[in-house]
């Protein structure tokens, strides 16, 4: 009997590119002002670019098929953030090999550049179709395959990528929020667009794959954090089922299970990608997922790579199967 290949993801996570953000008049805002003294007093002594480094390197050097950066990709969403953070996502290859979803830090209200088109007359907690820029879109768009499946083709997320027998379905959590919230949201027709695309990848017996930044179930962070309808997203997930859920935003390990009505789902958080000082978040991390075929199901085993200590090299933290 000849084994099925495996499909290896690699699974990074709010990067909070490590760059001195310089805002410009226009775009300075009290949110803005205060991520800024966030950034200066706190979070620029944790991120740090040797540490990205480091795990980029890393990275580059394992096997695998497919990379996910599920968010806050930058610390104020300024324009020139991407400018210096779009090269970096770009060292890993064509955009066909890496899904980017964002993250709150990614809209950080109404001048942010992922949303620097919306409508002037809309309030900051509407939602809104995501306005990407023409450099990030390629990241963020279904493949031939996904738009089949109701991957979304326009401007709107859900998109859907297929990497062998894999469906990476990425969501957009985003929304600009109020000052000292980090709060998410899914809009209705992304939860819709969830539901048929869940199905459809069930009945071409595709692996599922869900990548979003908030986590994705209820109790995992605290209100003013979380997602707002994690409950919606629960009892669709439940219905329709997935096979694994991919997170961000706590900057924290974190794996549970979420019985559906088609086996188990895992969901699983990962730590930032750049800390390599350890104030009050985990160290650097990334994780590898091996996902192979079963006569009667998956297996999915998760590899940790990270640091271990203060401004410590890149190592292997131990492999466990997700059962
Ligand atoms: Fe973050
Ligand atoms: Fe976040």
């Amino acid at each position: 009997m000849t084994t099925k290949p495996e499909t290896i993801l690699a699974h990074l996570t709010d990067i909070h590119f490590p760059q001195k953000p310089v805002p410009s008049l226009a775009e300075l805002s009290f949110k803005r002002f205060f991520g800024l003294l966030n950034w200066h007093l706190s979070r620029k002594s944790m991120h740090l670019a040797e540490t990205l480094e480091a795990v980029t390197k890393d990275v580059l050097a394992q096997t695998f098929n497919h990379l996910i950066v599920s968010g806050d990709l930058v610390n104020l969403s300024l324009r020139q953030e991407y400018t210096t953070a779009l090269p970096w996502l770009e060292r890993f290859g064509s955009p066909s090999g890496l899904s980017f979803v964002p993250g709150n830090h990614d809209y950080y209200g109404p001048t942010s550049f992922l949303t620097s088109a919306r409508p002037p007359n809309l309030s900051d907690e509407a939602d809104i179709p995501m306005s990407r820029s023409k450099d990030l879109l390629p990241f963020m768009t279904s493949d031939d395959k996904g738009g089949e499946l109701g991957g979304a083709t326009g401007p709107d997320l859900p998109f859907v990528r297929v990497v062998n027998d894999v469906a990476l379905i990425g969501l957009n959590s985003g929304v600009p929020t109020p000052l000292f919230t980090a709060y998410g949201r899914l809009n209705e027709n992304s939860l819709d667009a969830l539901g048929h695309i869940l199905n459809a990848c069930k009945e071409a017996d595709l692996y599922r794959c869900v990548i979003l930044h908030h986590p994705p179930l209820p109790g995992i962070t605290t209100l003013s954090r979380g997602l707002q309808n994690d409950h919606l997203l629960q009892a669709l997930l439940r219905e329709a089922g997935a096979e694994l859920v991919l997170y961000g935003h706590n900057h924290k390990q974190h794996h549970e299970k979420l019985t559906t009505n088609h086996g188990v789902c895992h969901i699983v958080g990962t730590p930032s990608a750049s800390i390599g000082f350890n104030s009050r978040y985990e160290f650097a991390r990334y994780n590898l997922f091996s996902i192979q075929r079963l006569p009667d199901g998956w297996t999915t085993k998760m590899q940790g790579r990270g640091l271990q200590e203060n401004y410590g090299s890149v190592v292997d933290l131990g492999t466990t199967e997700l059962v």
